[in-house]
């Protein structure tokens, strides 16, 4: 009996063990020939690239291009059809709490409880996340500082604005000191002053606070601003991967505007495909 716990304990820290080496040794994200099928669309079309700790990864694409499909694999909201994705070390098929515990996203559509203040809401999102009391209070107060919310917090979510609901969101997604944030679509629909202060913040979480983060986006300044390297995608496929800087060297350019023209076309989609929302 005693042995046989012994085993199981040592059987546990091996596996923990190789899987800390596995951590440090991987990159913050790794993804490899990635698909992912919805019946007869293909979402996701073989996609591969990495991300190293500590990077600003950005997903750039249309409507429609596969951006929000493949956050969503990568934070196991969505089980993929092929290929390989791992996060934080972890495989995002096998070891979904683990990955899980390592990230913090701040979803497309806007996830807020508006019947509740802003302090409630980060009161809440900590208790699912099972952050003791004592800890909780703190970390909220000081993330409520970082998004400059700290005199809003008592206030009802449904009387902020759009910029002051972003910021919170952001602020949620930190609650459990994520080593990868996700921010799909961070400024969409914000005005542009509204849009650099979120701006700020990213930079400072990413440059200060050393978060990876992977951003989706169809604003090329945000791109360009924030970004360390930046995948083009559309129609589920990755065109192109580099800096910004090089993007503009290879399509001969000045501006991302000008780099997403040549490797997109300019031709507008379809209207329903734009529109459509997931
Ligand atoms: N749950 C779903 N069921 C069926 N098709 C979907 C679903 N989610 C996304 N799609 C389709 O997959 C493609 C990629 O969508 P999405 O990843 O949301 O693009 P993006 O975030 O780049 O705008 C689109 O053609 C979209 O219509
Ligand atoms: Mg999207």
């Amino acid at each position: 009996m005693f042995f046989g716990i012994f085993k199981l304990k040592f059987h546990y820290l091996k596996i923990s063990l190789v899987q800390t080496i596995i951590n440090f040794l991987m990159p913050a994200i790794q993804v490899k020939n990635l698909v992912k099928k919805f019946k007869e669309t293909t979402a996701v079309d073989d996609i591969s690239f990495s991300v190293e700790e500590g990077e600003c990864f950005g997903l750039l694409g249309p409507n429609g291009a596969g951006k929000t499909t493949t956050i969503n694999i990568l934070s196991t909201l969505l089980k993929l059809t092929s290929g390989f994705a791992s996060v934080a070390g972890f495989d995002v098929s096998k070891y979904k709490n683990e990955v899980r515990r390592s990230i913090g996203i701040v979803f497309q559509e806007p996830a807020l409880d508006s019947k509740l203040t802003g302090k409630e809401n980060l009161e809440f999102h900590a208790m699912m996340y099972g952050i003791i009391p004592q800890v909780r209070d703190k970390r909220i107060k000081e993330l409520l500082e970082l998004v400059e919310l700290s005199e809003k917090a008592n206030t009802l979510v449904r009387n902020y604005s759009g910029g002051m609901k972003r910021r919170l969101e952001i602020a949620r997604g930190l609650i459990q000191k994520p080593k990868v944030l996700f921010l799909d679509e961070p400024t969409l629909g914000l005005d542009s002053q509204t849009r650099r202060l979120i701006w700020d913040y990213i930079k400072r979480l990413n440059k200060e606070h050393n978060v990876t983060i992977i951003l989706t986006t169809h604003y090329m300044e945000e791109a360009d601003y924030l970004c360390d390297r930046i995948g083009i995608i559309d129609h589920g496929k990755l065109l192109v991967l580099d800096t910004p800087e090089n993007l503009k060297k290879t399509a001969q350019v000045s501006t991302l505007d000008e780099v997403f023209i040549h490797f997109i076309g300019a031709t507008i989609r379809n209207i329903e495909e734009r529109e459509k929302i997931w």
